[in-house]
């Protein structure tokens, strides 16, 4: 295409404009234009490959199946026992230790070494139930010697638990990690409770309990 002219050419009509519209295209910038930026091929293929990875991954992880992580109850564990016409539902007393006592006794019953005492193969857990029932019922604040250890440390109350749940969590205690003592039952539990009604706050120690003794 020939180059059209700056100026009107010598002569030309007036309504011949043609010239100087050819002359402010030239002015103007081009037009944008998009242009094709493809993404790069390494760039595709590892989308690719997470695509693939992520499709795998799905496929072969078992759904539905008990966990192999966490605590490991299935929606059975946690449905409360089916209680027998007219019985009160059992309480797990290991569930309640779990909850109220292992933070500082360790569900080993082994304790915290100078801190926390053990329970497994303690006197007070399986020695007199009236003092080992007072423990729980008003807490334990100084010298106590468990074991051959003393310890000095603050156990809290659990007076507010009801009669079934202290006989359930010391029956617990009083017969597991090779412990071998009596059950605790709700009545001795609620005999203990009036018969120390008058005690406010906790046992001074090992040789408070030891009065509390036969
Ligand atoms: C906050 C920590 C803590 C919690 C929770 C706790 N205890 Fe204790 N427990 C102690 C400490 C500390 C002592 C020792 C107190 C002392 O030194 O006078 C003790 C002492 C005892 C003793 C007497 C000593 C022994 O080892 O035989 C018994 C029995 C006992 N606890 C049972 C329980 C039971 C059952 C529970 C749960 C219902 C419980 N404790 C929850 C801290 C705790």
């Amino acid at each position: 295409m020939a180059t059209p002219p700056d100026k009107p050419r010598p002569g030309a009509a007036p309504d011949d404009f043609a010239a100087s519209e050819f002359a402010a295209m030239r002015r103007e910038n081009a037009d944008p234009d998009e242009k094709v930026h493809p993404l790069p091929w390494f760039f595709i293929m590892f989308l690719g490959a997470m695509g693939m990875w992520g499709a795998f991954y799905i496929a072969a992880t078992p759904s539905g199946e008990a966990s192999a992580y966490g605590d490991q109850r299935t929606v059975a564990n946690l449905r409360p026992p089916v209680a027998a016409a007219g019985a009160t539902p059992a309480i797990d007393g290991k569930q309640l230790f779990g909850a109220k006592c292992a933070a500082c006794h360790q569900a080993s019953g082994l304790g915290v070494a100078g801190v926390f005492p053990p329970l497994a193969g303690a006197e007070w857990v399986v020695g007199d139930e009236k003092v080992l029932i007072s423990i729980l019922l008003h807490g334990l604040q100084g010298e106590i010697v468990v074991k051959g250890n003393t310890y000095k440390g603050v156990m809290p109350a659990f007076g507010t638990l009801a009669d079934e749940e202290i006989a359930a969590v010391l029956t617990y205690i009083r017969s597991d990690w090779g412990n071998q003592a009596a059950p605790v039952t709700p009545a001795s539990v609620k005999a203990q409770r009036e018969a120390t009604q008058a005690q406010m706050g906790p046992y001074d120690g090992g040789a408070a309990l030891k009065a509390l003794g036969p």
